[in-house]
């Protein structure tokens, strides 16, 4: 914490500057901030406590903290050690911050799954990460979760932190999220609304505040290809319920020590779509720049605002920053390619790959062995930067078929009309007219470039 030189405690300025002696003493205190027009339909205020303000950017700093200190305390942890962990990404970098305060040595396993902009993050703090497969059960040795483990057992003088299992996680939540809630909303919440992975962040929190008042309700959000909610209701585990999925942080296969359902009201699930949107929106109308999993909260909010009245006080948690999504849910061509993002204009439809053209002097050969390596139909001809007419596969075939020898001849002698051009704003009904009569069209963006659109690139953008 803060140290300050005798002589300046008298001086003003002493209220101003806080000096932190390293930067995990940042770690808490996080605002709540009311959320407006992604609630606009919901009857109570909504406020949502921006975990991001932790300075590893999410929730999982507070427990990084917590199950460090604790293991220390318990001889778990010495001087020299490594730390060692299965995580989504965001408890790695808690660790991996305070392990570069402590001088510890991190290795992480994680999930193919998870965000490249979180793996590469942890090697950026040093850690050192394996990513394993996702598609395999918990108990398989190359899961995560026994690759963390073996290496702990492999290692001396290694701490396997086990998040899922540590109740440190959920105590660190009911020492320090649950009492700031208390504090900011002086004790005027009435329902709880935290995205539930290993359970520390809504067991924890929920421990402190049904203490203070029993009758604030618990509603945990979930995913599909999850079976936490399941389990809430049935107490089984359905191995029905649990199939890969894309929301990041939240959902289980397994069930974690760290859950005490019985502080749990509600499970709500939300689809991978709904929480993309949902965050995407947030991001933009709020302007709070969320995660993946603070889009499912809030939607969760909207599927039950039927069950909220204007006298609740509802708090939502928002766990991590929008930037470790960026390849993402905040990538329109990854929202397009699932379907969840609608075409609106030409722009939309060309996504990132580069135009493939030939020059009219190509011999035909030449375009065949194109088209074949690429998989591609059509391709336009090109006189320098000006198209000057098109090639498609069925049109070579009908040459060759009349006369084998086209092939060694230069492709502008068998080619066909220029793709029409339109500029990169045009709306789709534009091109999706001129597609009934063309193979293809082409767009030209705003620095001059030109893109190609076919019938299947406006067929996936119609399917959303
Ligand atoms: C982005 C995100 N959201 C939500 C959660 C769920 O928190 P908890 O593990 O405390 O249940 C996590 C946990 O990893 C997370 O990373």
């Amino acid at each position: 914490m803060a140290t300050v030189a005798p002589q300046l405690q008298s001086s003003p300025v002493y209220l101003r500057i806080m000096i932190y002696q390293h930067i995990t003493g940042l770690i808490g205190n996080t605002p709540l901030v009311q959320l407006h027009r992604v609630v606009a339909d919901v009857p109570a205020p909504v406020w949502a406590k921006v975990e991001w303000f932790n300075p590893g950017h999410s929730i999982k700093d507070r427990i990084a903290l917590k199950m460090i200190e604790e293991a220390e305390k318990k001889g778990w942890l010495r001087p020299g050690g490594t730390i060692i962990e299965g995580t989504s990404g965001n408890t790695g970098m808690g660790l991996a911050l305070v392990a570069i305060q402590k001088g510890y040595r991190c290795i992480f396993t994680t999930t193919d799954k998870q965000s490249k902009e979180k793996v590469d993050i942890l090697k950026a703090l040093g850690a050192e990460v394996i990513v394993c497969p996702t598609n395999v059960d918990a108990d398989d040795p190359r899961s995560y979760y026994s690759v963390a483990r073996r290496l702990s057992e492999q290692i001396p003088n290694s701490w396997y932190v086990n998040q899922y299992d540590n109740l440190d996680n959920r105590q660190a939540h009911y020492e320090t999220t649950g009492p700031e809630i208390w504090e900011q909303t002086e004790g005027r919440i009435t329902h709880l609304v935290a995205g539930a992975g290993t359970g520390g962040t809504i067991t924890g929190i929920a421990m402190f505040l049904k203490e203070k008042n029993p009758a604030i309700k618990v509603w945990a959000v979930d995913t599909y290809g999850s079976t936490l909610k399941a389990y809430h209701e049935t107490g089984q585990i359905d191995p029905n319920e649990i199939y890969p999925y894309l929301t990041e942080g939240i959902g289980e296969d397994i069930i974690p020590a760290n859950y005490d359902f019985s502080l749990i009201d509600h499970f709500e699930k939300v689809t991978d779509r709904d929480a993309a949107l949902m965050a995407r929106e947030i991001t933009r109308r709020e302007g709070i720049f969320v995660g993946y999993s603070s889009g499912s909260a809030v939607q969760a909010i909207r599927q039950l605002k039927h069950q909220l009245r204007p006298d609740h006080r509802v708090v939502v948690i928002f766990p991590d920053h929008g930037s470790r999504y960026i390849g993402k849910i905040y990538n329109d061509e990854w929202m397009r390619d699932r379907g969840w993002l609608r075409a609106a204009s030409a722009a939309d439809l060309t996504g990132a790959r580069p135009l493939i053209s030939v020059d009219r002097h190509a011999p035909v050969a030449e375009i065949i062995r194109l088209l074949t390596n690429h998989g591609i139909d059509q391709v336009p001809v090109m006189d320098g930067q000006t198209p000057v007419g098109s090639i498609s596969e069925s049109a070579i075939l009908n040459h060759l078929l009349a006369d084998a020898l086209v092939r060694n001849q230069p492709v502008e002698t068998i080619m066909d009309p220029p793709f029409p051009v339109v500029s990169d704003d045009a709306g789709i009904e534009t091109v999706s007219s001129l597609l009934q009569q063309h193979q293809a069209v082409l767009v030209r963006d705003a620095a001059g470039n030109l893109h190609i659109v076919t019938k299947t690139d406006l067929m996936k953008a119609l399917a959303c």
